[in-house]
C-alpha cells in the first residue's frame, strides 16, 4: 500500500485533471477486455500501458502522444516484446487527413555480412541468429518514437514519466509474465555478462514486483538528452561494451547513425473501404493487399463465417501471398522489389486462376507469381483520440525476450533471424526467403508486422494489428474480413479462432477452438491440418458512425483496453 502512495505522489498528482480519470496503480490493476466509450481509447498488450496512454490523453495529449507513452510503458511492463532494444512500425491517420507511416525497423550492423550465420560447410547456424549478442540488429524504437513525436503535442519528457516511474518503483507482474520470465531464466543467466533485473533467486510468481532501476536511468537519460540520450553517451557505451564482452557486433557508429524513416504508407481499396497499412520493409501491407484482393470476388459472406468454402479460398490466398513474399520481398532501400507488379489488381486476380474449389492446391506447384519472412513476440497497440486521430503501432524484439541479452536495463532484439540467413532455410517462424532478404550492412530485415487502419468516407473506422511472427499477416487479414465481410461483432472479430497457411510448410495451422467440422471438410479436400497454439494477440478499436468507440483486447494474452 505504501508503495502505491509513493507512486501516486509522483505520477498521479499532476494527472488528476480530468473527469472520469483513469488511474494507474501498478500494484493493483485489472485486465479489461472490452470497453464501449465515446471519446478516446487505447488497446495494448498490458493494462498499465493502455492506462498510461489514456492518462496522457487526459493531460491534453493526442493519439500520437498516447501511442508514444503506451510504447514506452510497454518497454517496462511487457519486457517480452515491449522494448527500447527492438524496432517497429507506426501507421497513423490524422484528423487533418494526412496518412503517415514511420519505419523504425532494426538494421543489420555495419559489420554484418551475408554469410555471417553459416558454418565452414555453408550450413546455416540458426541458433546464432536467435540467441545472444550476434542476433541483435541496431535498435530503432527510440528513433521511431522521436520521429512520431513530430505529430504529438506534449513534451517528450512528459510522455516518458509513466514509464520512468513504472520502472523505478516497479509493478506487479501477472501469472503469464511470471511464467515467461521463469521460462527464460536459464537463457538470461547464460547469455548475459552482467546480472539483470529479470532473474532473481526464487522463481517469479504472480504478484511479485518487478523493479527496473537501470532501465529507469536509461529512460531518464532520454528525457534529459533526447535521442542522443540513447544513441550516444552512457547508454550507447553500455550497449557497445556489452557487445564487446559477448561477441556481438553493434558499434558506436551503428547506433549514432541510426535514423527512422518516414515512408509513404500503402493505401488500397477493398469492398468499399480504404485500407491504410505499412509498406516495405514490412511484408504485411503488401500481404494483406494481395490476400484481400484475391478473395474480393468470392461471396464469402454468403458462404458463411468458418464455412469450409470460405476458409479454403482464404487459405489459398494466404498460400499465394506468402509464396510471393518468400521470393520477391526485402528492404527496398537495398534491393529492387516489383511492388507495383505484385500489387496490381490484374496480377492479384490471376494468382487465383490455379485455385480449384474443393481441392487443396499444393505449395510445390505454387511458386511465386510469374512477373517479368517468433515464438511470436511482437506487440501491437491501437489508439483513437477525441479528435479522431488514429494510430496503429506494432513493435518487436522478434522472439520472446529477444536475444535475452540486457544492456542498460533493456533487452535487445534477435531480429537478425528475420533475414534469410541462408536462402531457402526456414527462420524461427518456418518462413523461407530468397536473395532479396539476404543480410547486408545497414539493411532492414523483412518483417510481417502489419499495423493497419481502415477508412470509410475518409474517417478511421477500424484500427488493428497483432504480434505473431509469420501469422501476423493472416491474423490481420482474417480480423479485417471478420468485421468488414462476415460482419462479426468487435470481440468476435478478434477472438474467433484463426487459421494460418504460409506456403511452406504446406499445412494449415488452426487454433484449438477452430471448428472440427470445418477442419474435417478441409482434410477431405486434401489439406494437412495441424492444431497449434494461439494465432496472434490482436488489438482492435472500432469507431462507429454515431461516434461510439469499441475497444477490444485479445483473449489470448493479458491484453487490455482503457478509455474515456
Ligand atoms: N519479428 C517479427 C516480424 O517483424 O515480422
Amino acid at each position: 500500500m505504501k508503495r502505491y502512495f509513493i507512486l501516486c505522489s509522483f505520477v498521479m498528482a499532476p494527472l488528476l485533471l480530468a473527469a472520469q480519470q483513469v488511474t494507474l496503480n501498478p500494484y493493483n490493476y485489472s485486465i479489461d477486455k472490452y470497453l464501449e466509450i465515446n471519446s478516446a481509447a487505447v488497446a495494448s498488450a498490458h493494462p498499465l500501458a493502455s492506462k498510461a496512454g489514456v492518462l496522457i490523453m487526459q493531460q491534453g495529449g493526442n493519439a500520437v502522444d498516447a501511442a508514444i507513452a503506451t510504447q514506452l510503458a510497454l518497454a517496462v511492463v511487457f519486457p517480452e516484446a515491449g522494448n527500447l532494444g527492438g524496432g517497429g512500425f507506426m501507421v497513423a491517420r490524422l484528423k487533418n487527413g494526412s496518412n503517415i507511416s514511420i519505419d523504425y525497423r532494426e538494421t543489420a550492423p555495419g559489420k554484418a555480412h551475408r554469410d555471417m550465420y553459416l558454418d565452414a560447410n555453408g550450413e546455416a547456424q540458426t541458433r546464432k541468429s536467435l540467441d545472444g549478442h550476434l542476433a541483435a540488429g541496431v535498435p530503432g524504437t527510440v528513433a521511431g518514437l522521436f520521429a512520431a513525436h513530430a505529430h504529438a503535442r506534449l513534451p517528450f519528457a512528459k510522455l516518458l514519466a509513466p514509464a520512468i516511474l513504472l520502472a523505478e518503483k516497479g509493478y506487479v507482474i501477472t501469472a503469464a509474465e511470471a511464467a515467461g520470465l521463469n521460462r527464460k531464466r536459464e537463457d538470461f543467466l547464460r547469455l548475459n555478462t552482467l546480472p539483470t533485473a529479470f532473474v532473481k533467486n526464487e522463481p517469479w510468481k504472480k504478484g511479485d514486483t518487478l523493479v527496473q532501476k537501470e532501465l529507469a536511468n536509461t529512460l531518464k537519460l532520454i528525457a534529459a538528452k533526447g535521442m542522443k540520450g540513447f544513441y550516444e553517451g552512457p547508454t550507447a557505451e553500455k550497449i557497445v561494451a556489452e557487445m564487446k564482452r559477448g561477441g556481438g557486433i553493434i558499434s558506436a557508429n551503428d547506433l549514432k547513425n541510426y535514423r527512422a524513416k518516414v515512408r509513404q504508407p500503402i493505401l488500397f481499396d477493398f469492398a468499399g473501404y480504404n485500407i491504410l497499412t505499412m509498406p516495405l520493409p514490412s511484408s504485411g501491407g503488401i500481404g494483406i493487399q494481395q490476400m484481400l484482393g484475391m478473395v474480393e470476388k468470392y461471396p464469402l459472406q454468403e458462404w458463411g463465417f468458418h464455412s469450409a468454402k470460405s476458409v479454403q479460398v482464404m487459405i489459398e490466398a494466404e498460400r499465394r501471398a506468402y509464396a510471393d513474399r518468400a521470393l520477391y520481398l526485402g528492404d527496398q532501400d537495398f534491393v529492387k522489389v516489383p511492388v507495383k507488379k505484385i500489387t496490381d489488381k490484374k496480377y492479384i486476380e490471376e494468382r487465383m486462376q490455379s485455385f480449384t474449389p474443393g481441392i487443396a492446391s499444393e505449395s510445390k506447384n505454387i511458386s511465386a507469381g510469374n512477373i517479368a519472412p517468433e515464438s511470436t513476440e511482437t506487440t501491437h497497440l491501437c489508439v483513437i483520440d477525441k479528435e479522431g486521430n488514429a494510430v496503429s503501432v506494432t513493435t518487436t524484439l522478434n522472439g520472446s525476450y529477444g536475444c535475452r541479452v540486457v544492456a542498460a536495463g533493456f533487452i535487445l532484439n534477435n531480429e537478425m533471424d528475420d533475414f534469410s540467413v541462408k536462402p531457402g532455410t526456414p527462420n524461427l517462424y518456418g518462413l523461407v526467403g530468397a536473395e532479396a532478404n539476404a543480410i547486408a550492412p545497414g539493411k532492414k530485415m523483412l518483417s510481417c508486422m502489419t499495423p493497419t487502419i481502415v477508412l470509410k468516407n475518409n474517417k478511421p473506422i477500424l484500427i488493428t494489428g497483432t504480434p505473431g511472427g509469420s501469422t501476423i499477416i493472416t491474423s490481420v487479414f482474417q480480423t479485417l474480413l471478420n468485421d468488414l465481410v462476415f460482419k462479426l461483432d468487435a470481440s468476435h472479430s478478434v477472438n474467433a479462432p484463426k487459421f494460418h497457411h504460409q506456403w511452406l510448410p504446406d499445412q494449415v495451422t488452426v487454433e484449438r477452438d477452430f471448428p472440427d467440422s470445418t477442419a474435417q471438410a478441409l482434410e477431405k479436400m486434401g489439406y494437412k491440418i495441424v492444431k497449434g497454439g494461439s494465432i496472434g494477440r490482436t488489438e482492435l478499436i472500432k469507431v462507429h458512425a454515431n461516434g461510439k468507440i469499441e475497444a477490444v483486447g485479445d483473449k489470448r494474452g493479458d491484453d487490455s483496453v482503457a478509455g474515456f
